[in-house]
């Protein structure tokens, strides 16, 4: 593996590679990341051409906890505001001795296009990770979610799994969904409302439902998004208070789930539009967990990058 960019396609075995490292970077508590000095001497690169809050920040630390040294482009006041173009920043970052870019970006293949450029010009050596590129993909997320549903229910081929709300627009539903089918989860549910959910999902074997009653009944995990409206141009929505009525996670919606159902979340949340707070706070959200999983994943993706794998 030199990129990570996708997670379609991505082999079952590598998958589970990723979570077994990740596993082994965890203490046995699960609560604590070790330190584990893999990656030293190497230069990690966030390039968050987007805002972000989770990913970012825990790809700086997952970097530091393998030693690495990290730099964190600040996009607002790089030159790429004089006009300098994305590829031309990627050579005079390579020139640094660059070994990974972690790169987010609102356009759906900019990861890609800078692999592909790296590819082109004889920098193969230096890793590219997608960190979520427009409404595409977001690889290392998906691995999180995933991560978190092994550690809570063990066997994905028994599962039913319902993610919920604005799935047209979001990388997360769609690098969730690839990972899912790829682990061999049975049943894997799309609740929302028709102008986001889209129906192509059919050909992924993914069952779409508009009423959410009858979507969470006996599903064992929920995964929440937030509505993307950034993404959205001008799309006719409902109120929040609308969407809140229809699609928002209550206490009285989640007992329809199995009553071991986790909730999860990608962040950021938006309490009372797709998500109570008696919920979010509740014994069955896994939201905070998520994040401290992310940090081992992306420690796991980085390290068998760079071709260490031996945790
Ligand atoms: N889950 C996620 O991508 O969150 P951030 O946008 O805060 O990184």
């Amino acid at each position: 593996l030199t990129h990570l960019l996708t997670l379609e396609g991505l082999p079952k075995r590598i998958l589970l590679q990723i979570l077994d490292t990740a596993a082994s970077f965890l203490t046995v508590n699960q609560r604590e990341v070790k330190n584990v000095p893999l990656l030293r001497g190497q230069s990690v690169f966030n390039l968050f051409f987007e805002n972000s809050t989770r990913t970012r920040t825990t790809f700086e630390i997952a970097a530091k906890r393998l030693s690495a040294d990290v730099v964190n482009l600040d996009v607002s006041t790089s030159s790429t505001a004089k006009g300098e173009s994305l590829l031309d920043t990627i050579d005079n970052l390579a020139a640094m001795q660059a070994d990974t870019f972690v790169v987010r970006h609102s356009q759906s293949g900019a990861p890609f296009m800078i692999a592909q450029h790296l590819n082109k010009t004889g920098q193969q050596h230096i890793h590219v990770i997608n960190a979520g590129d427009g409404r595409h993909a977001h690889p290392t997320q998906g691995l999180l979610d995933m991560y978190t549903i092994r550690h809570y229910k063990k066997d994905f081929t028994q599962l039913r799994v319902a993610i919920v709300g604005d799935i047209l627009h979001s990388r997360v539903a769609r690098s969730d969904i690839h990972a899912l089918t790829t682990l061999g989860v049975p049943e894997i549910r799309a609740i929302g409302p028709r102008t986001l959910v889209p129906s192509t999902l059919t050909s992924m074997g993914v069952h779409l439902y508009t009423d959410m009653a009858a979507g969470l009944r006996d599903v064992d995990v929920i995964i929440m998004l937030r509505l993307q409206h950034e993404r959205m141009r001008g799309a006719l929505l409902p109120s929040a208070g609308e969407y809140f009525k229809h699609y928002g996670l209550t206490p009285e919606k989640l007992a329809l789930a199995k009553p071991d159902a986790i909730v999860m979340h990608p962040g950021p949340m938006n309490r009372g539009v797709e998500i109570d707070s008696a919920v979010a706070d509740g014994p069955q959200s896994v939201i905070l967990p998520q994040v401290t999983f992310g940090i081992a994943c992306r420690m796991a993706v980085m390290s068998i990058l760079a071709g260490n794998t031996n945790t």
